[in-house]
């Protein structure tokens, strides 16, 4: 999720689930071919398995970027044709492309020919006056004969003519059914939903429908939630049983991490909703705020604030 994630934040949500699947950012075609790959693209081992979401819609720098994210070690190429921005309007890629179907398959196409690893899509239902019964399947249908690997559909409508990115997140209503149907169209192709789904109850729930669920907010908000992923929905033990332990396992990558340079606030921002309505929780969010930014904080910080926080209480919370 752009400005909100980044390879710390999906080092951290590993340590709370080993089987769910982690995303990147949307990173636009022009930034991966002519940025800095290094800063842009590279990642913690422990991520995997981790997919890059490509924005662009011109076939030759799609392949080129797959191929740079295949060789980069990622697990999967995703095509974004959800984002709403301006910013992605104006460039041809993202939710506008809904209304392009063949451009889109054509870049499919040519990330296909170009890695060996999956290629998936991200997309709304529809755009603007689309019909999602006639933009969803048409989409759905031209990718997948080109070769798209997967779908994840965010269950609502893009209104590209008004509204603001974030207010398309959550005003076009949310149509659960219409993805249902896309699964009941295609039975052969995996089909992964998103949008307001905001537990894992309510995941289970999507599971009877449709092969995967993508949480967004809920996991980057209420990243204790993730601890019972595993348990909940695929029977395995949770990676570790506490928070708490999570932040003694994130301790060796943290100390790593601020000997190369980077702050320590920059990790740390990734947990501000860790402890959810648990008594310390609130200390632990004005240590980290207050003592996470001065300069030169230390992994100590982080030690200080979780000792905040009472000792085994989310490991009856998470579940
Ligand atoms: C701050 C923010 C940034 C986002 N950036 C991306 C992005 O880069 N790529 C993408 O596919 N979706 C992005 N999204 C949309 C989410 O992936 C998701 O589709 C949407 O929030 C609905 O799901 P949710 O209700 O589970 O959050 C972003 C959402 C937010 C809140």
């Amino acid at each position: 999720m752009m400005d909100w994630t980044d390879r710390h934040c999906r080092v951290f949500h590993r340590l709370m689930t080993r089987r769910g699947r982690l995303y990147t950012e949307m990173l636009t075609t022009g930034a991966i071919i002519h940025g800095d790959r290094g800063r842009l693209l590279g990642f913690d081992s422990s991520e995997h398995p981790v997919a890059l979401q490509l924005g662009g819609s011109e076939a030759r720098d799609l392949a080129t970027a797959a191929k740079i994210g295949e060789d980069f070690g990622y697990d999967e190429i995703n095509l974004n044709v959800g984002c709403p921005s301006d910013r992605v309007k104006d460039g041809r890629f993202g939710a506008c492309l809904m209304a392009e179907p063949e451009l889109v398959a054509t870049g499919i196409a040519a990330m296909k020919r170009a890695v060996n690893i999956p290629v998936t899509v991200k997309c709304r239902i529809g755009i603007d006056d689309q019909d999602p019964e006639l933009a969803l399947d048409e989409l759905a249908r031209r990718v997948v004969a080109a070769g798209a690997d997967a779908l994840i559909v965010h269950a609502r409508k893009a209104w590209l003519n008004g509204l603001s990115p974030k207010e398309n997140r959550d005003i076009p209503p949310l149509d659960y059914d219409r993805v249902y149907r896309l699964k009941a169209a295609l039975p052969d192709v995996p089909i992964i939903i998103n949008g307001g789904i905001g537990s894992l109850a309510e995941a289970g729930q999507h599971l009877g429908h449709v092969d995967g669920v993508m949480l967004g907010r809920a996991a980057y908000q209420e990243p204790w939630r993730l601890l019972a992923a595993d348990p909940e929905l695929f029977g395995e033990a949770a990676p570790h049983a506490t928070m708490k332990d999570v932040f003694a396992a994130m301790i060796p990558y943290i100390e790593r991490e601020l000997a190369h340079g980077t702050r320590l606030h920059s990790i740390t921002r990734h947990f501000v909703g860790a402890f959810h309505g648990v008594p310390g929780a609130r200390a632990f969010r004005r240590h980290l705020a207050e003592n996470g930014v001065k300069p030169g904080a230390g992994v100590n910080v982080l030690g200080e604030a979780t000792a905040l926080v009472e000792d085994g209480a989310m490991a009856s919370l998470a579940a």
